[in-house]
């Protein structure tokens, strides 16, 4: 029989480059999808027919408690900017910890998809990972923690469509200064090493494993070197930070009309990557895919390329 691999925010990101490689593969790994969102549990019961799609309160115990029931691994997403992250991640982390006691058990392995550096108190959205992280570690149950950077992927699809634009000179928009250098994770290189930790299991518990795909490289670049990709020389133009901070609560929160707790994370991390960004070194997730990491420039091309093959 299947066991069953859970994986909150199914619908997210990271998610959607994970699940395909683990869908094909029915009779070793059940998935059970966990979403938010009435749309969520829809699009996913449609996208994934043979997964259990269900929707989930992460804040309610006996919520957690189904959503583990039966399962051998957690891969555990957790919530964007939410104010209530540590709750969330604590309520999980207990009730993995009740699963794996009871007597007939399958509880195996949780997997916190983290982030680079929880230890950056400044931002919010590391500073509550790092608390998760903390209460997962002395858990005492067998974990893997993940920390991926900010993903390349975020802004592509907004320079991809500088392809269709008339003039050779085009402006990207940047929500913060782009002289601050990141060492940026790519999306496709995060879901194949969390796959292969799913699969693999013991050989990574107890590790944490930061996961880069590039050493630092300036914001600006990143940018220029997918201009190069689409033939275009594009020009950055950097929005004000009331701009920015607008900009970030429409994208994350679908409006303006958000609480301050949930504003908080995303003001404090543009004041942030004002002024720093994220640097690691690529060589750990080298070392676990056995090939260099994706380069921005890499990934544009592979995105162009599947949007040819779908357009034929
Ligand atoms: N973006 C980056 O560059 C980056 C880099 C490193 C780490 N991270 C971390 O990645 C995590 C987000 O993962 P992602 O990028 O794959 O997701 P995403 O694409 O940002 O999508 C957001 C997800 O959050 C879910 N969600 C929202 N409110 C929720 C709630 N109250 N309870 C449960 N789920 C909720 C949504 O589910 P529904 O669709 O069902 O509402 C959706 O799946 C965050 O913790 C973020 O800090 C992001």
């Amino acid at each position: 029989m299947s066991e069953i691999i859970v994986l909150t925010c199914a619908s997210g990101k990271q998610c959607n480059q994970i699940i395909p490689a683990l869908y094909q593969e029915p009779s070793i790994y059940k998935l059970r999808l966990v979403v938010h969102s009435k749309h969520s549990l829809d699009r996913l019961s449609k996208q994934y027919p043979n997964a259990e799609v269900v929707q989930a309160d992460l804040d309610n115990l006996d919520s957690c408690g189904r959503i583990l029931h039966g399962a051998t691994t957690i891969y555990y997403v957790s919530p964007t900017f939410s104010p209530h992250e540590v709750q969330y991640g604590t309520n999980i982390i207990d009730t993995a910890l009740s699963e794996s006691r009871k007597p007939d058990s399958k509880f195996l392995h949780f997997i916190f998809s983290s982030v680079l550096h929880p230890e950056i108190s400044k931002l919010l959205n590391h500073d509550r990972k790092r608390l998760i992280e903390e209460y997962l570690v002395e858990s005492s149950l067998p974990y893997t923690i993940l920390q991926p950077s900010h993903f390349a992927d975020n802004a592509i699809g907004r320079l991809l469509s500088l392809r269709k634009d008339p003039t050779p000179d085009p402006i990207f928009v940047a929500a913060h200064d782009p002289e601050v250098s990141f060492s940026f994770s790519c999306v496709r290189d995060h879901a194949e090493a969390s796959v292969k930790v799913i699969r693999e299991r013991s050989r990574h518990f107890f590790a944490t494993y930061p996961l880069v795909s590039t050493l630092p490289m300036k914001y600006s670049e990143y940018v220029r070197s997918i201009g190069a990709v689409l033939g275009k020389d594009i020009t950055v133009r950097q929005l004000s930070y009331e701009e920015a901070v607008e900009m970030y609560c429409r994208l994350f929160f679908g409006s303006l009309d958000v609480e301050q707790n949930f504003r908080d994370a995303v003001e404090r991390l543009l004041l942030y990557y004002n002024r720093r960004g994220l640097v690691g070194n690529p060589g750990i997730l080298e070392w676990l895919l056995g090939r260099p990491g994706t380069t921005p420039a890499q990934l544009a091309r592979l995105m162009l390329q599947e949007a040819e093959a779908e357009i034929k």
